[in-house]
């Protein structure tokens, strides 16, 4: 028998989504559900999951152990979301207001507003300010479910303003329950005092910011925001490699307004992962199949750009890549922290199925950023890192949209949202 410190049980449907990610073909609609199932967890790590009945012959419940009856209901991983830009200093809705009025995202850029906006205030805030903003995303987005998030700088676009963002990053990581990647995203835009000089602030960059990034082991992984007026193909390159070179493994913002060879550039240079994806070509969905490339969708932006092309989603799962999804939380182009409306977005304007968009919004993001051998599935050595839902029916996640279906969020095996468990009964909790 193995003790234990958090017992689920009366599971209707347990979604464990179990299995080695990312998940692509048959596998990317399997949720591995189980019915009237249990979940048992000890010092927040899996032990056993399964078929109540099996998992109650295996485990004993500890003298404190947390036992929760679901009643019936739906039981998934957390949610990973693996595209934020979670940290910056204020919002943007006088921007919002004005695309809703049709001015454009580009025209609003070109205006003075957009990135190098948030980069003149992210520059001018304290690091408290950061943190506080960056710690209240990280907290609605644990009571919608979501229980690793990723986070990138590029809102400072200098050498000082970077490493204030990713420090602020990586207190959040050691301070709040979300666990936190961080990515490096010094190739956001160009700041003001490089605008004439591009190929300089790419230098700059290679030359003396990704340098310290690696050395201080202040990121995981390196993202360019490869696009028209923004980064060149050519240009994300060197970045892309340079950053390679030193241990940040690339990712890319690829292809989100115009096609620009993003996806294939992202195959190249063996990205674990191409954001955005709106305009991607044929032969860009081709090479990201073939290099094992995940795609991580951001439906969310599409929807708050005002935009009628969402990314071709139905295309990259029949071409056999892995189809992640994220908020893309961030003031200028998508302003929540719900991976729940993303799930809604991603089959009712996307059409993945429901079991599709659940997989991509656990097991497949996961992936996206490297974390497929601790989290985004149920299974025993997995952290226990659990949703424990309202409804009975996983279709109603996609289905019943815009309000928050959580009862209670488990990370690391304690209820950190919801409704507080009961303590087990000394006959060990059958209740
Ligand atoms: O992912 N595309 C570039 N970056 C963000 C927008 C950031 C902003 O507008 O502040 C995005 O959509
Ligand atoms: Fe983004």
């Amino acid at each position: 028998m193995q003790t234990v410190d958090l017992l689920i049980r009366n599971i209707g449907q347990l979604a464990t989504i179990a299995g080695e990610g990312p998940r692509m073909g048959p596998a990317a609609s399997e949720l591995g559900i189980i019915e009237n199932g249990a979940v048992a967890a000890i010092d927040g790590r899996i032990v056993a999951a399964g078929p109540e009945s099996e998992v109650l012959a295996v485990v004993e419940p500890d003298s404190d152990c947390a036992v929760i009856d679901a009643g019936a209901a739906v039981v998934t991983p957390g949610f990973v979301d693996p595209h934020t830009h979670a940290v910056f200093a204020r919002t943007r809705e006088d921007e919002f207001a004005m695309r809703v009025e049709g001015r454009s995202y580009e025209e609003i850029a070109a205006a003075g507003g957009g990135i190098r906006s948030s980069v003149r205030h992210v520059r001018a805030a304290t690091d408290e300010l950061l943190f506080r903003n960056g710690a209240r995303a990280l907290d609605r987005m644990l009571e919608y479910g979501t229980t690793t998030a990723e986070i990138k700088s590029g809102y400072g676009l200098s050498l000082e303003a970077e490493l204030k963002m990713l420090r602020v990053i990586s207190k959040l990581a050691e301070h709040h329950a979300v666990d936190v990647v961080p990515t490096f995203l010094g190739a956001h835009e160009f700041p003001d005092e490089w605008r004439d000089d591009r190929d300089g602030y790419v230098t700059h960059l290679i030359d003396e910011i990704i340098p310290l990034v690696a050395r201080e082991g202040l990121a995981e992984f390196c993202d360019v925001f490869c696009e028209e007026d923004v980064f060149t193909v050519e240009q994300s390159r060197r970045l892309l490699l340079a950053a390679a070179s030193r241990g940040l493994r690339p990712k890319l913002h690829a292809d989100e307004l115009h096609a620009s060879g993003g996806g294939e550039l992202a195959a190249e240079v063996g990205a674990i992962s191409a954001d955005h994806l709106v305009c991607v070509s044929d032969a860009g969905i081709r090479a990201m199949a073939n290099a094992g490339v995940v795609a991580v969708l951001l439906p969310g932006t599409t929807l708050s750009l005002g935009k009628r092309d969402f990314a071709p989603a139905r295309k990259f799962v029949d071409a056999g890549v892995p189809v992640a999804l994220a908020t893309d939380c961030n003031p200028g182009s998508s302003m929540t922290e719900s991976m729940q409306i993303i799930v809604s977005l991603a089959s009712m304007v996307m059409r993945l199925t429901p079991a599709e968009a659940l997989v991509a919004a656990t097991a497949n993001s996961a992936a996206a950023v490297g974390r497929s051998g601790s989290v985004g599935s149920i299974e025993p050595g997995k952290l226990a890192d659990l949703i424990v839902w309202e409804v009975v029916d996983y279709r109603a996640i996609p289905y019943h949209y815009g309000v928050n279906l959580t009862r209670m969020v488990i990370k690391r095996g304690a209820v950190v949202s919801g409704e507080s468990p009961a303590a087990a009964s000394t006959d060990g909790g059958s209740r």
